[in-house]
């Protein structure tokens, strides 16, 4: 199979998924957006109620933080990959439960495999202690490096808590300047 039809098999199985009481609530899965050869991941939490009603992550109000972001550091939807860590939005937007999250994991993975990206941005404490560490404390631990399967993997606060808390926005400017510096050293066809 070539990466296209590896591609859709994935998307065509990730639609009908019933791995957790999730997929009784929602209006459409969101399965990922961008450029499925990006050197660039970004990992979010999961769908809130714009993502939901769209099948599309981050075209909320947090996505148009992300967008703009991005943007900081010359980078835009077509030079990333974007997915979640669950698929399918938790009802009034809560935290999605680690048994939830474990049930979607592989689907994530998959995306990982595919896309075979060069560094993983971790958006928020919960797609950190996902993808990086379990005990990842983000408040410490937000813009350091770590590698993992020869990616080089980093966490920055997640946009939503940038639009509740302004005040950790100079602290999440630095880390993605730490992103683009990792950008230049790391990737060849991203810039
Ligand atoms: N928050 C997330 O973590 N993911 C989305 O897709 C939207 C908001």
């Amino acid at each position: 199979m070539n990466k296209k039809e590896q591609w859709d098999l994935l998307a065509r199985d990730c639609a009908g998924c019933r791995g957790c009481a999730l997929c009784q609530t929602r209006t459409n899965l969101v399965f990922g957006v961008g450029n499925p050869e990006a050197e660039v991941m970004l990992i979010g939490e999961g769908p809130g109620e714009q993502e939901d009603l769209q099948g599309v992550p981050f075209v909320g109000p947090a996505g148009k933080l992300l967008d703009s972001m991005l943007e900081m550091i010359g980078l835009d939807r077509s030079k990333v990959y974007i997915a979640n860590m669950v698929k399918c939005r938790p009802p009034r937007n809560r935290d999605p439960q680690p048994a939830e999250q474990q049930a979607c994991r592989a689907w994530l993975d998959r995306q990982i495999a595919l896309v075979d990206p060069r560094i993983i941005v971790c958006l928020g404490r919960i797609a950190a202690m996902g993808v990086i560490k379990e005990d990842f404390r983000i408040t410490r631990e937000h813009g350091q490096w770590f590698t993992l399967d020869g990616r080089r993997c980093m966490a920055t606060f997640h946009p939503s808590a940038l639009l509740r808390d302004p005040t950790k926005r100079p602290d999440a400017f630095m880390d993605l300047r730490a992103l683009r510096k990792e950008i230049r050293e790391s990737c060849s066809r991203t810039y």
